[in-house]
C-alpha cells in the first residue's frame, strides 16, 4: 500500500516535469510536415524539449525546439513523377505500383536515418529522449529510434485506420471487411473485392518474407545495431523492435473513416494538426470574402502538383468557367495569370484553415488529400474534390459515399465536368447539411484531438512504455492464432484412437474365429 501511495506520488510529480522528445517526419512533403508541426506545436504548449527531424525547419523556432534540417529529402523523391500531365490524357498513369511505393519509402526512411544531421544527433551518445514520436511511413526501420536511444515509441500514422496500421501493435484485422493503406475498395466488399482483398494481403506476406524483411533487416544492421552497441547495450532484432510500440497516434477519426474496432493502444487523433484558434485573415481576403454577395468558392489542388506544370488549355477553360459564376473564387496558384475575370482571385499563398473557416465560404474544390478532408469536416463545407494520386482516391470515395462530395476525374475536359458538378453543388442543399452532420460527429469528442494526443504521450512518458496497454494478441504467433497446433494435436489423437480401435477390433475378431474354430 506504501509502495502504491509513494509510487502514486512519483507519476503525479513526474506528471508535471517537461520531458524530451524526439519528433521524426522525414517525409518531403508540406502535408506530412504540417502532421509533423502540428505533433510539435502540442508537445511545445505543454513545456516540453522537443527535438524535430524534419525537411522544412520552421521558422524562427522557440528556444526548446531543436530542428534536424534534413531538406536534401526532396531529392530522393522522383519528383517529375508528380506532374500533372502524367495523371492526363490517354497516356495517363494508373497508380503507383505499391512494390515501387514501398521501395520508396524504404529508402527515404533509411536516407533520413543517414543523413549527416541525423547521424550527427546519433553518434552524440550523451543525447538523451524519454520518447520517440515517428510518423510511420510504410517501414518498420524508423522503430529503430527508439532502440538506440533506449526509450518507449509512438508511431504517428499520416493515413486513415487499415490493416497495416492496426497490424503493428496487435493481429492484423480480417481482410474480409478491412484495407489496407493502398487500396481503392470500401467495405462491404462484392465478392470480387474481397477475393482481391486477401490476395493482395497475401502477395504482401509472401513479398515482406522473401524481400522487404531482409532488406529492413540489413539497414537495421548497419545503421541501428552499432548506435546501440556504442552505447553499451546489446541490440534486439528488428523484428521484436517493429512490434514494440507503446502507443499508436492516428491521424483519423470515424467522421471520416471506417469505425474498425482499435487495440487500446491505439489512438485516433485526427485532427489534431488544426490550430483551435483560427487565426484572423489578411486584411485584403476578408474584405473579398465579406463583399462576396453569393459565397466564395475555394479552389486548391495541394502543393504537390506544381501550377506551372498545368496545360495551358486546362487553365484558360477553368477561368472561362470562374468567370461565369455569380460567386467569388479564391484560386490558389502559384503562377500570375492573363486576363483573370473580375470574381476570381489568384492567391500565391492561402491561410487553407482560415478561408474554410469564414462564413461565406460555400464550396471547396479539392485534391481530397486526408488534411483537407480532416479541415473540410472540421469547418463544415462541402467538397468537390478531383483525386489525382495516393491515398486521394480511397479519401474522395469514402466522402462520396458519405455525401458531402461530388468527385470530377482530371481531364482534359475539368472545366466542363466541374461546371455539372458545381451547378449541382450550389443548387442542392443536402451536401451541406451532411458535411454540418459529420462536423458535429467530428467535434462532439470528449476531449479534442490536440489535448488528446498531449495527454497519451503524457502516459507514456510516465508509465515508460505504457505496457498494460499493449494487445495479448502480440504474443499469439499465427499458427496458435488459427489453432493449428489444436488441429495437430486433434488429427494425431485421431490417428491413434483410429488405430486403437482397429487393432483392437482385429483382437476381438481373432479371438472370435479362434473360439469357434475350436468349438468346430
Ligand atoms: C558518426 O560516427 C561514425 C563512427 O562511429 C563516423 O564514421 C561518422 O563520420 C560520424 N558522423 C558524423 C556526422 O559525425
Ligand atoms: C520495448 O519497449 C519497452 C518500453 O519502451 C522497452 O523497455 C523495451 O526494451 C523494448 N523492447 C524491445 C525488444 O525493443
Amino acid at each position: 500500500m506504501a509502495l502504491a501511495i509513494c509510487l502514486f506520488f512519483l507519476l503525479l510529480s513526474s506528471s508535471c516535469e517537461a520531458y524530451k522528445a524526439l519528433v521524426v517526419f522525414g517525409m518531403p512533403a508540406t502535408s506530412h510536415s504540417n502532421l509533423g508541426r502540428g505533433v510539435v506545436r502540442n508537445l511545445l504548449k505543454d513545456g516540453h524539449e522537443v527535438t524535430f527531424i524534419t525537411p522544412i525547419p520552421i521558422k524562427d523556432p522557440p528556444p526548446n525546439l531543436h530542428q534536424i534540417d534534413v531538406s536534401s529529402n526532396f531529392e530522393l523523391l522522383p519528383l517529375d513523377l508528380m506532374k500533372i500531365e502524367r495523371f492526363l490524357g490517354p497516356n495517363s498513369m494508373p497508380a503507383l505500383p505499391r512494390f515501387f511505393v514501398k521501395m520508396m519509402m524504404m529508402n527515404l526512411v533509411s536516407k533520413t536515418m543517414e543523413h549527416e544531421n541525423v547521424q550527427k544527433l546519433l553518434n552524440d551518445t550523451i543525447a538523451h529522449f524519454d520518447v520517440v514520436i515517428v510518423e510511420w511511413m510504410f517501414t518498420s526501420l524508423s522503430a529503430g529510434y527508439a532502440t538506440i536511444f533506449d526509450c518507449p515509441l509512438i508511431w504517428l500514422i499520416p493515413v486513415e485506420v487499415n490493416s497495416m496500421t492496426i497490424g503493428l501493435v496487435d493481429a492484423v484485422p480480417h481482410p474480409a471487411y478491412s484495407t489496407d493503406p493502398l487500396s481503392s475498395y470500401l467495405p462491404p466488399f462484392s465478392f470480387l473485392e474481397r477475393a482481391t482483398e486477401i490476395w493482395t494481403r497475401l502477395q504482401e506476406s509472401v513479398l515482406g518474407f522473401l524481400y522487404y524483411e531482409s532488406k529492413d533487416a540489413a539497414n537495421y544492421e548497419r545503421i541501428v545495431v552499432p548506435q546501440v552497441q556504442k552505447r553499451g547495450r546489446q541490440a534486439p532484432p528488428l523484428s521484436e523492435v517493429q512490434y514494440n510500440a507503446s502507443l499508436v497516434l492516428g491521424n483519423s477519426h470515424v467522421s471520416m473513416g471506417l469505425p474498425l474496432s482499435l487495440p487500446q493502444n491505439y489512438k485516433p487523433v485526427g485532427g489534431y494538426h488544426i490550430e483551435e484558434e483560427v487565426k484572423p485573415l489578411p486584411e485584403d481576403l476578408e474584405k473579398i470574402m465579406m463583399n462576396s454577395k453569393n459565397g466564395v468558392i475555394y479552389f486548391s489542388m495541394g502543393s504537390n502538383l506544381k501550377s506551372k506544370d498545368w496545360p495551358e488549355e486546362i487553365k484558360r477553360d477553368l477561368l472561362k468557367l470562374f468567370g461565369e459564376l455569380k460567386q467569388t473564387v479564391l484560386w490558389k496558384f502559384e503562377e500570375e495569370l492573363p486576363n483573370v475575370p473580375k470574381n476570381v482571385h489568384i492567391l500565391k499563398w492561402a491561410p487553407q484553415p482560415s478561408i474554410l473557416a469564414h462564413p461565406k465560404c460555400v464550396l471547396f474544390i479539392t485534391h481530397g488529400g486526408l488534411l483537407s478532408t480532416t479541415e473540410t469536416i472540421h469547418f463544415g463545407v462541402p467538397t468537390i474534390a478531383i483525386p489525382v494520386f495516393g491515398d486521394q482516391f480511397i479519401n474522395v470515395k469514402k466522402s462520396v459515399a458519405r455525401g458531402f462530395t461530388l468527385q470530377v476525374d482530371l481531364s482534359y475536359k475539368l472545366a466542363a465536368d466541374l461546371k455539372v458538378a458545381i451547378e449541382e453543388m450550389l443548387s442542392n442543399p443536402k451536401y451541406r447539411q451532411r458535411v454540418k452532420e459529420l462536423s458535429y460527429i467530428y467535434h462532439d469528442r470528449p476531449v479534442k484531438p490536440g489535448a488528446e494526443l498531449r495527454h497519451w504521450v503524457q502516459h507514456v512518458v510516465n508509465t515508460r512504455g505504457a505496457s498494460h496497454l499493449r494487445s495479448p494478441a502480440l504474443q499469439v504467433p499465427l499458427y496458435q492464432r488459427l489453432y493449428l497446433d489444436l488441429v495437430a494435436f486433434l488429427s494425431v489423437a485421431f490417428i491413434v484412437l483410429y488405430m486403437l480401435i482397429k487393432k483392437l477390433y482385429s483382437r476381438v475378431r481373432s479371438k472370435k474365429i479362434v473360439n469357434n474354430k475350436k468349438r468346430n
